[in-house]
């Protein structure tokens, strides 16, 4: 740990010795909790980050729209549009990987999830399933059902390794958690968790801002922190001493997340790509998904609160989105693609500004609690490594089977605990009629002999991904089945249908 001395003259060199105004006033355990956090800082690094937030302050955003352009159709791949037996095949080749433990996950969960507005990591949220699993459990269970199916196929012992990117908000809770729920039946030592950086807050003028008297207004440095992550924690070095070679990476808000996609790891495989990423057909102009397109004829996404709206509302002769490939933070790399970012580009990554309210201290000792933005947080993203790969593709997946994110608390429009609740009944409901089962008695107590799918929201149907992780084996279980909602299937259940 540095002495106070000497973190007074690198705070000045760095022009933010008010860092230290109330350095006099704090207790002892207060003063020794701040040197230990400014002792942890890079101070020309904190020059530099204080210049850069405060010039992109004054900049005005370059017009992006000018040179963008959807993504060519001969790089894209569909599953929506694709027949079976070519889904088959990707199916198959990235079983294969799987069963060759080539393949990994890695969540992005050091977000703060604002919006949601929880004092916990949103993994751990419960959407009020009958089950009550929360995020976590459901990846945790599908990643143990995707590892099995490989294992059937291919006779393995595969290991499918969770890799999980936390930030100081979420390491420990999550740790916990974890710890608490057994690792949800995984393997410890193959959930391997890892912490991205901090960075301060600035204001408009380049000031650090001081959340309290003895602690700075810190932030996350985004989901494209990751890269820089990867080499701080030699996680790409555990990766290759496991044998992996192609990543699934992830955002945790998506409650029909595919974890460890065989089909989307086959296509991209097979196509050769470093880099991927799997998108939706945007639901409207103003949905807050980023698109994937080309700029400048470089792939990269353009995030929703860069995309201009006249932009974002162009459309093509036949009606749709000129700019419809959403973004639902679903990507591929290849080991071999993240090494070389880490060594070459890391550092290049776009540093994106955010305009926020950042509560502080003022000059006068007060809290403040803004009512008005009054700082900068710079963000990395994750996709703007696109721009550096060889071989881009995409992978448009349905809406319904993939994507429902959990972004608000209750009572907002969009991706609410609710939406993601029934997206997911929904989409269990549909796996079990095309299973050839029905619901007996549709709720409301008439006795009729099957649901409807327009009756989806009314029947309550969930399967445990221990059972089926993308409907697979239910017609085994449940073919010519009258059911009753709410109906569970979990592994108790499946074992007792099959006697
Ligand atoms: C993200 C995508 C957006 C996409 C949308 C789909 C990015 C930058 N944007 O937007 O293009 O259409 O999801 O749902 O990827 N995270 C970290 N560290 C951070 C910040 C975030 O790990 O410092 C994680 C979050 O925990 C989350 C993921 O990154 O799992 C996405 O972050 P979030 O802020 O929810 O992104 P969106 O704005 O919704």
């Amino acid at each position: 740990m540095l002495s106070v001395e000497e973190v007074r003259s690198s705070l000045e060199r760095a022009g933010q010795l008010h860092v230290l105004q109330f350095w006099p006033e704090l207790s002892e355990d207060e003063k020794k909790t701040f040197l230990s956090e400014l002792s942890q800082l890079d101070f020309d690094e904190l020059r530099e980050h204080c210049r850069g937030a405060a010039e992109a302050a004054t900049r005005s955003t370059t017009k992006v729209d000018q040179k963008m352009e959807p993504v060519p159709l001969e790089f894209i791949g569909s599953v929506v549009k694709s027949d079976r037996d070519t889904i088959n095949e990707w199916q198959n080749e990235g079983y294969l990987h799987i069963s060759e433990n080539q393949v990994a996950v890695l969540l992005l969960a050091g977000g703060q999830g604002t919006r949601l507005g929880v004092p916990y990591p949103k993994g751990m949220f419960n959407v009020g399933l009958p089950s009550s699993k929360t995020l976590y459990q459901i990846q945790a269970e599908r990643i143990c059902r995707v590892q099995q199916l490989a294992n059937m196929k291919h006779g393995s012992k595969c290991i499918v390794p969770w890799y999980i990117m936390t930030s100081e908000f979420t390491l420990d809770p999550t740790k916990k958690f974890f710890e608490e729920n057994k690792h949800f039946g995984l393997d410890p030592s193959n959930v391997v968790m890892f912490e991205q950086r901090m960075i301060p807050a600035v204001t408009f003028d380049g000031k650090v801002i001081l959340q309290n008297k003895g602690k700075l207004a810190m932030a996350p440095d985004g989901n494209g922190g990751l890269y820089r992550a990867l080499v701080d924690n030699q996680v790409l070095e555990d990766m290759q001493k496991r044998g992996v070679k192609y990543l699934h990476v992830y955002c945790v808000d998506n409650i029909l997340v595919k974890m460890a996609d065989p089909i989307f790891i086959g296509f991209c495989v097979s196509k050769q790509a470093d880099c991927g990423a799997k998108v939706v057909q945007k639901a409207s102009p103003e949905e807050p998904v980023g698109v994937v397109c080309r700029v400048d004829g470089v792939f990269q996404v353009v995030e929703y609160s860069e995309l201009p709206l006249e932009a974002a509302e162009q459309r093509l002769p036949g009606g749709e989105l000129r700019y419809s490939a959403g973004n639902i933070c679903n990507h591929f790399f290849t080991l071999g693609f993240l090494q070389e970012v880490a060594q070459k580009f890391q550092s290049q990554l776009k540093q994106h500004v955010a305009v926020k309210k950042v509560p502080f201290v003022d000059k006068d000792g007060n809290m403040v609690n803004p009512t008005k933005p009054n700082g900068i947080k710079m963000e990395k993203f994750v996709f703007d490594v696109f721009q550096f790969s060889r071989r881009f593709v995409a992978f448009e997946v349905a809406r319904e089977d993939e994507f429902s994110p959990l972004k608000n608390a209750a009572g907002a429009p969009l991706d609410t605990p609710s939406s993601a609740r029934q997206s997911l009944l929904a989409l269990h409901l549909r796996w079990v009629l095309a299973a050839g089962a029905c619901f007996l008695e549709a709720p409301g107590g008439a006795t009729r002999p099957r649901v409807t799918l327009e009756e989806e929201t009314l029947v309550v149907c969930e399967i445990s991904p221990l059972v089926s992780c993308s409907g697979e084996g239910l017609d085994l279980l449940l073919k010519d089945k009258m059911l009753t909602s709410p109906f569970l299937l979990d592994e108790k259940t499946a074992k007792q249908l099959l006697k």
